[in-house]
């Protein structure tokens, strides 16, 4: 049997994951969320106080490293070095960690490799940065996810404070917003770009339905 990927990339807070939940439910197929992995590796580093930066400080962590990841009821749970820390990866300061690490080519080949690990004899629907382009360039389906940074902000403060964080700005989170922009889409490694073959969708504007609807429409098509 020949098993299927949905590639979901776009920049942070664009709807990629709550887009990608919503489709693997609908179709009964395996959502992995690889932005939680790179997340688990820059939380790692902040623990251990590396500079998310020194790459060569980073490859050294990266040979003692353990993440796993585990789905219950279609949830997505991250274990960092055996411990479950689907919640802590979620803070803005990891953030910017997960962004500085990604972009460090060891973190990024033992992401890949891991990614592809999972997703192994299944339909899968992921979402990330390099989905389209590096983890499945031959993906049968491709989408890249666009809005403006200001309403990308704004869904992300919303998701904070949904979690309890009460101490975070909208300025905060749009600077968060803008240096990662920067960050994934200039760096050497892997950088994030919309590639030729996949189908864009501006979610500014448009519900969460509708997003999934989109999708649905073309795999459906086939
Ligand atoms: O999707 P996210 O916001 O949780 O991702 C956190 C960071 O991880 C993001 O700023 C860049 C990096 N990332 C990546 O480089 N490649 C991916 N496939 C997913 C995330």
């Amino acid at each position: 049997m020949e098993y299927y990927q949905i590639a979901i990339d776009g920049p942070s807070g664009s709807g990629k994951s709550t887009l990608a939940k919503g489709v693997a439910a609908k179709l009964g197929i395996l959502y992995l969320d690889t932005g939680a992995m790179y997340r688990a590796c820059g939380l790692k580093a902040l623990k251990l106080g590396i500079s998310t930066k020194d790459a060569e400080a980073v490859e050294k962590m990266m040979k003692d490293i353990k993440i796993d990841i585990t789905h219950e009821d279609g949830t997505q749970h991250v274990m960092l070095d055996g411990e479950d820390v689907s919640e802590e990866i979620r803070m803005l300061e990891v953030s910017a960690a997960a962004s500085d690490v990604s972009a460090i080519p060891c973190v990024r080949e033992a992401m890949v490799d891991l990614q592809r690990k999972i997703s192994e004899g299944k339909n899968v629907i992921l979402d990330g940065r390099d989905i389209g382009s590096k983890v499945f360039p031959d993906a049968k389906y491709k989408f890249f996810l666009i809005a403006d940074a200001e309403e990308r902000a704004r869904r992300r403060l919303a998701e904070l404070q949904a979690k309890g964080v009460t101490d975070t700005t909208f300025e905060d989170v749009l600077k968060d917003i803008r240096y990662r922009d920067h960050q994934d889409t200039t760096r050497a490694s892997s950088p994030l770009v919309k590639v030729e073959d996949a189908v864009e969708i501006d979610t500014t504007h448009i519900t969460i339905d509708e997003m999934i609807d989109t999708v649905l429409f073309r795999v459906n098509e086939d």
